[in-house]
C-alpha cells in the first residue's frame, strides 16, 4: 500500500527535512512545491509576467534548486503565490505528481487543504519564530549568502504574514492534520515522530 503524504507549514519549520527523510525511508517520490513558486518568482525578478512564467514552467527550472534558494527569490515566490491565477496554473502539475504510481510526499502551504485534500497522511509542521530564523540563517550563511539573523527573521515574518493572510489557499493546517512542533526536536526525533504517524496510517489501510 503506497500513501500520499501532505506536509504543510511555515518557512524553515523543518517540513522539507521531514518530507525528504520520509520519502527516502519509504521509497516514495518527493516534490518540494515551494520550488514551483520560487521558479515563477525568479522569472518575475527577470521581468517576466507571473502568469506567463507559471504557465511556461518546466521541470528543469524547478530542478535548479540552488538558484532558487536566494532570499530575494523567496520573497518573489511569496508574492506570486498570492495570485490566484498563478496558483491555478500550478495545480495540475502538483496533482499529477501526487497521482503517479507509488507513494508520494509533497510539502508546501496548501497541500493538505487544496492540492491533496484526500491525502492519506497530513502533517502540519511548526517551530517557534526564533528557532526558524536561526535555522534559516545558518542554512543561508552556510551557502555563502551575506545575511544577518535580524534580516532573515524579518524576511520570514513578512512571508509568513503574506502566506497566511492571502485569500486563496492561505497557509493553514487542514482540520485533520497532525501537528508536529519541531522547536526542541532533533532532526531524528522529528522524523521518527512523522514516521510514527505514517505507521498508524499504514496499519489502518
Ligand atoms: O516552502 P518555500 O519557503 O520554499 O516557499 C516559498 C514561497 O512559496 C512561500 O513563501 C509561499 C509559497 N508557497 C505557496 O504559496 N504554496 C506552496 N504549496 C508552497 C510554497
Amino acid at each position: 500500500m503506497s500513501l500520499t503524504i501532505a506536509i504543510d507549514g511555515p518557512a524553515a519549520s523543518g517540513k522539507g527535512t521531514i518530507a525528504r527523510a520520509l520519502a527516502e525511508r519509504l521509497g516514495y517520490r518527493y516534490l518540494d512545491t515551494g520550488l514551483l513558486y520560487r521558479a515563477v518568482g525568479r522569472r518575475t525578478l527577470q521581468g517576466m509576467d507571473p502568469l506567463e512564467a507559471a504557465e511556461a514552467l518546466t521541470a528543469a527550472e524547478v530542478a535548479d534548486a540552488d538558484a532558487l534558494r536566494a532570499p530575494d527569490v523567496a520573497q518573489a515566490a511569496s508574492r506570486v503565490a498570492a495570485m490566484p491565477e498563478v496558483r491555478a496554473a500550478l495545480v495540475d502539475f502538483q496533482r499529477a505528481f501526487a497521482r503517479r504510481m507509488g507513494g508520494a510526499v509533497l510539502d508546501g502551504r496548501d497541500i493538505g487543504t487544496v492540492i491533496c485534500p484526500d491525502a492519506d497522511v497530513k502533517l502540519f509542521v511548526t517551530a517557534s519564530d526564533v528557532v526558524r530564523a536561526e535555522r534559516r540563517f545558518r542554512e543561508l550563511s552556510g551557502k555563502g549568502h551575506a545575511v544577518t539573523l535580524a534580516a532573515v527573521a524579518a524576511d520570514l515574518a513578512e512571508r509568513d504574514r503574506r502566506d497566511a493572510a492571502r485569500a486563496t489557499a492561505p497557509l493553514t493546517a487542514a482540520p485533520d492534520a497532525v501537528r508536529i512542533d519541531t522547536s526542541t526536536m532533533t532532526i531524528e526525533t522529528a522524523v521518527e515522530t512523522a514516521l510514527a504517524v505514517v505507521g498508524d496510517a499504514l496499519r489502518r489501510t
